[in-house]
């Protein structure tokens, strides 16, 4: 058991030195806040644990008034140190953005850092200092509804997804006016829940772990994230909230990551149904001793180390590393001493601003075969389906702060952008839709999940769409007129029946506040659709898991070739691949080279592209780089993703971009699952989508670059 003094500053010494137990536990434990109509406020139970100094952190509340009551109150009390204040802004505090699986799609880091921090200033002016965001499970599986809170599919991604919220949240350092500290979760794995089932077990392979789930989480490390928060799950076996191998061996040891581990929601006292604890003692010695420092509303640390201590399952020095961790970064945060000073939000015009153009950009146009976009201003045009005007449906899963009101629905803003559109009430009935497209040009359908059918709680066996709307689609869409179909969801929807009978299918996923608004605009010609999907949509349910980093296997699928890895029921084939989205502007790849320096001494490679737009409509495309390892010690993924970038091009434009493709690209995990370069020949592609590879090279790893 680890002895080691905690470390810290002088002052967090000296205030660590004159804290009692029940004190020290107090500042180990997160009490939660009241929900009410208008918002959630401290609740009496939070109050008195506060006010007796046993508690160091609250859940789910903000607002001005309410968090200054509630940190008033922690600075009354002995030693007056005051709250974290956590609150889930995963896509936007009050202004809401795309969700993270849309805002993915735009494979734009500085959008993804600007919309971070545009969350974080809402929610620091409303006394937020602490999300626990972002969710960086990489997830392949669209059957688990948390899918739609994190970047896909794909390590690559995530990783620098995770960079870029993680400095977007937190600005130059913890404690930046208008920031908020950052969590990076859930560690670790949680995306491969068994069938796609939340809270299952998870059973990755070691090198699974490694290459695929662990890496976006040593990201978000490098970047300097303030907190980790294991994952509910247990990983083969290991609970995470008492993972002592990948909590302390790997994060904190291997990794050197000195922030807070907070627990997920109850997830200590949860250790017991998990089968690893016999009761809330061992339960709080088990987390404590894995390097769990805060107990969300577990009540675990503060019931049951008394007595873990006093059995002797754990050392009181366990305990003063995870408070000094707390009280350091609370330091860095400016609650130990400084008075709470609330920052200004920012003005509603900005962020309205850019949680459009976060909107426009993670939109996918996953089909336009009779190119009806973009539509005409002087066409009478039906707005309709049951989620034509759901402003909820607009904002998502993750919008507790939203204010629906300032969020205009589909039908509502296709009203203002257009002077000639029909929109009765939304619903599925079937007579009344048609009805309503017979006296119009053009129809808008607008299909998919509402927000409580994505996110937490939310795996769905059958991700399609539901029963009355297939009906209510199969009847629009057989009357034989034109038909935009608008999907709104957080996960692919596996409905092959739809792609095949409409002929213009855009994806809005849920794009935020400004997300009716951003369909109008799209469906104007105002603005391109531009955003690429970040994850495989498979045609079938009996696909999943399916992504494009698969290995190839000895006998790679063919279609003419029954002996080979596929389906007799199903092509192999996704329904759109990774990357996939239509723009109107049309690019075409010209050249793609390595730069004349071959690898730098970092072992990280130079490659460029040029690339053209052949029309007179400006717009942007999004250019991949992948990688494959032709021959290595260990089968390598068909195709690796090392570099993805969207590329705004003027009309008959011409660019060529740069991509800077990292060392780690060209290494690998060998049988020993330790980190390698193997010399040898690797082949560079350049393409639009995992499934529209356009152009390649191939350079060698010589034994010279390698010594
Ligand atoms: C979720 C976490 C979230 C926490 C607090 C849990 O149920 O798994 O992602 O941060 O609740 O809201």
């Amino acid at each position: 058991m680890p002895r080691r003094p905690a470390a810290g500053s002088p002052a967090a010494r000296r205030l660590l030195a004159s804290m009692t137990l029940p004190e020290k536990l107090g500042q180990l434990t997160m009490v939660g806040a009241d929900w009410h109509a208008d918002g959630p406020r401290l609740g009496p139970v939070a109050r008195r644990a506060i006010e007796g100094g046993r508690a160091g952190s609250i859940l789910g509340l903000w607002g001005r008034e309410a968090v200054t009551d509630a940190q008033s109150l922690a600075r009354e009390a002995q030693h007056g140190i005051g709250l974290l204040i956590g609150f889930d802004v995963l896509h936007g505090h009050r202004t809401i953005g795309p969700v993270p699986l849309a805002e993915a799609g735009a494979f734009d880091p500085e959008l993804w850092a600007e919309t971070a921090r545009l969350a974080a200033a809402e929610a620091a002016a409303d006394g937020v200092n602490l999300t626990f965001a972002p969710m960086l499970d990489v997830a392949r599986d669209p059957r688990w509804g948390r899918m739609v809170e994190g970047s896909g599919e794909d390590p690559w991604t995530a990783r620098a997804f995770a960079a870029a919220k993680i400095v977007g949240f937190q600005g130059q350092r913890l404690g930046w006016p208008g920031s908020v500290a950052a969590t990076a979760k859930h560690f670790v794995a949680y995306g491969a829940v068994r069938a796609g089932r939340d809270y299952a077990s998870a059973d990755p392979s070691e090198r699974e772990l490694a290459e695929v789930y662990l890496p976006p989480f040593e990201e978000a490390v490098r970047a300097g994230a303030a907190a980790v928060m294991p994952a509910f799950i247990d990983v083969a076996g290991l609970p995470m909230t008492a993972n002592k191998k990948l909590l302390r061996t790997i994060l904190r040891d291997t990794w050197h990551f000195k922030g807070v581990i907070i627990s997920d929601y109850k997830a200590i006292p949860e250790l017991i149904a998990h089968g690893v604890a016999s009761d809330l003692v061992d339960a709080a010695a088990l987390a404590l001793q894995a390097g769990v420092d805060i107990d969300m509303l577990g009540e675990a640390y503060e019931r049951g180390l008394p007595e873990a201590i006093e059995r002797g399952l754990v050392d009181m020095a366990l305990v003063d590393q995870a408070v000094m961790r707390v009280l350091s970064l609370k330091e860095q945060l400016g609650l130990l001493a400084e008075p709470l000073r609330l920052p200004s939000p920012p003005p509603a015009s900005e962020s309205r601003e850019i949680a459009l153009r976060a909107a426009c950009g993670s939109m996918v146009l996953l089909k336009d075969d009779t190119r009806l976009l973009p539509l005409r201003a002087d066409h009478r045009i039906a707005v309709i389906g049951p989620l034509a005007d759901d402003r909820l449906a607009l904002t998502g899963p993750w919008a507790a702060a939203v204010r629906p009101d300032e969020t205009a629905s589909i039908a509502q803003a296709l009203s203002s952008a257009f002077p000639n559109v029909v929109a009765p009430p939304a619903s599925h009935d079937v007579e009344a839709a048609l009805t309503a497209i017979r006296t119009a040009d053009l129809t808008v359908l607008c299909l998919g999940e509402t927000a409580e059918m994505s996110g937490e709680a939310a795996s769905r066996a059958d991700p399609g769409l539901p029963a009355d709307q297939r009906a209510l689609a199969e009847a629009v869409l057989a009357a034989g007129r034109p038909v935009v179909v608008v999907i709104l969801c957080g996960r692919p929807l596996v409905a092959p029946w739809l792609f095949d009978a409409a002929s213009t299918v855009l994806l809005a996923w849920f794009p935020g506040t400004m997300g009716g608004e951003a369909v109008a605009r799209i469906l104007s010609g105002a603005e391109d659709a531009s955003g690429r999907l970040a994850v495989t949509w498979p045609r079938a349910v009996g696909q999943i898991p399916i992504f494009f980093g698969d290995r190839p296997s000895g006998r790679p699928s063919d279609p003419a070739d029954r002996m080979t890895s596929r389906y007799l029921d199903c092509p192999v084939s996704p329904q759109f691949a990774f990357g996939h989205g239509l723009s109107r502007a049309s690019a075409q790849l010209r050249a793609l080279r390595i730069a004349p320096e071959g690898f730098r001494a970092d072992g990280a490679l130079r490659v460029e592209v040029d690339l053209v737009n052949e029309s007179d409509i400006p717009g942007s495309t999004t250019v991949f780089i992948f990688l494959r390892d032709l021959v290595a010690s260990v089968a390598r993924p068909a195709l690796m993703l090392c570099g993805a970038r969207r590329c705004p091009l003027e009309r008959h434009d011409r660019k060529t971009m740069v991509f800077e493709l990292e060392a780690s690209c060209f290494s690998l995990l060998g049988a020993d699952l330790a980190r390698r370069r193997e010399p040898g020949e690797f082949e560079i592609v350049a393409g639009f989508s995992a499934a529209e590879l356009c152009l390649r090279t191939q350079v060698t790893l010589s034994p010279e670059d390698l010594a």
